[in-house]
């Protein structure tokens, strides 16, 4: 019903009695406050269309969902969590795209999110073949500072992948789309019971148990010589999901020329026991975040001006 959408949202302006009022009157923006553009992605639930706010000329990615569709297939509870998540993280870090406002009319819900306008990573990545070590170094580390952020904040994405990681105009990474997002307020060891996200990433304990810890299966997609991402060392395709035991075998199948302290990386993030994942332990021990900073691939990273310091070129 609409009252389950509006207690999630607010009242929808159409439903409300202040219909004809300006949003500087009643303090909610709307649909007619902004511009509306192109289509820049879309969804199963979802279209993200480019929008301009009309008074500031301020460029956003305005993600539509609509009302109807998210009730008939019971995702309003997607919605919700990634509203919430998207609050919880606030405007607090630049690697994560950033919630603005979020409203709805009689038909749609309306996020209005940081403008990513070089897309998402993925297609870089299909478009070239595979990234320079020293670009996928760059994005890994960007990805490690954001995920640090989440995880220190209780948000788990929880379907990482490179469509999920978006390039700003500086080519720096965004993080986006947690509508598969979970909150929690102790240390994250915690069991969900519902599979979400997406096949050739998960994590074993996600797949198996339904059991979500955090970090896995986001870094070696962008190396070069690795072009079709972690889906090569799961070897699990989507017609194979129980093949993915295969998850747990130690030995990945490295191209000629990886980067050897890249392979090193992934094999330690590739593990199954998350206590015993790179980034994943408790703070200060052997698998802590700050070991997975500290690891030789990332020796050459400046962590403190990370999202200053020019980018490397995109090759
Ligand atoms: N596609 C999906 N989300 C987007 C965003 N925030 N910016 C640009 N393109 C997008």
């Amino acid at each position: 019903t609409d009252h389950q959408s509006d207690a999630l949202f607010g009242r929808s302006r159409a439903n409300s009695k202040s219909k004809s009022r300006s949003s500087s009157a009643n303090g909610r923006l709307g649909v007619e406050d902004f511009v509306f553009g192109e289509v820049l992605g879309e969804g199963s639930y979802s279209t993200v269309i480019h929008g301009i706010h009309r008074t500031t000329r301020q460029e956003y990615a305005i993600k539509v969902l609509d009302k109807g569709h998210l009730k008939r297939n019971n995702k309003l509870s997607t919605a919700l969590a990634e509203k919430n998540t998207l609050v919880r993280l606030g405007s607090g870090h630049p690697g994560i795209v950033r919630l603005h406002w979020a409203f709805q009319d009689e038909w749609s819900l309306y996020f209005v999110l940081d403008l990513a306008r070089n897309g998402e990573l993925q297609s870089r990545i299909s478009r070239m073949g595979s990234l320079s070590t020293t670009c996928a170094r760059y994005y890994a580390a960007q990805l490690v500072d954001a995920l640090d952020y989440m995880h220190t904040r209780g948000v788990i994405h929880r379907d990482l992948k490179p469509e999920n990681l978006l390039l700003d105009d500086d080519f720096r990474i965004k993080v986006t789309d947690f509508g598969t997002g979970k909150l929690i307020d102790v240390p994250p060891e915690r069991a969900t019971k519902t599979f979400v996200g997406t096949a050739q990433y998960v994590s074993p304990e996600l797949l198996e148990a339904n059991e979500t810890s955090k970090r896995y299966g986001f870094i070696c997609s962008g190396a070069r010589s690795l072009p079709n991402g972690i889906s090569d060392q799961f070897g699990f395709g989507s017609p194979s999901i129980s093949r993915g035991k295969r998850s747990s075998n130690s030995i990945i199948p490295f191209p000629e020329n990886f980067d050897p302290e890249a392979a090193d990386l992934v094999r330690r993030l590739l593990v199954r026991d998350p206590l015993e994942r790179l980034g994943a332990g408790p703070p200060e021990g052997l698998h802590s975040m700050e070991a997975l900073r500290s690891h030789t691939f990332f020796s050459s990273i400046r962590w403190d001006t990370l999202w200053d310091d020019p980018p490397p070129p995109l090759e």
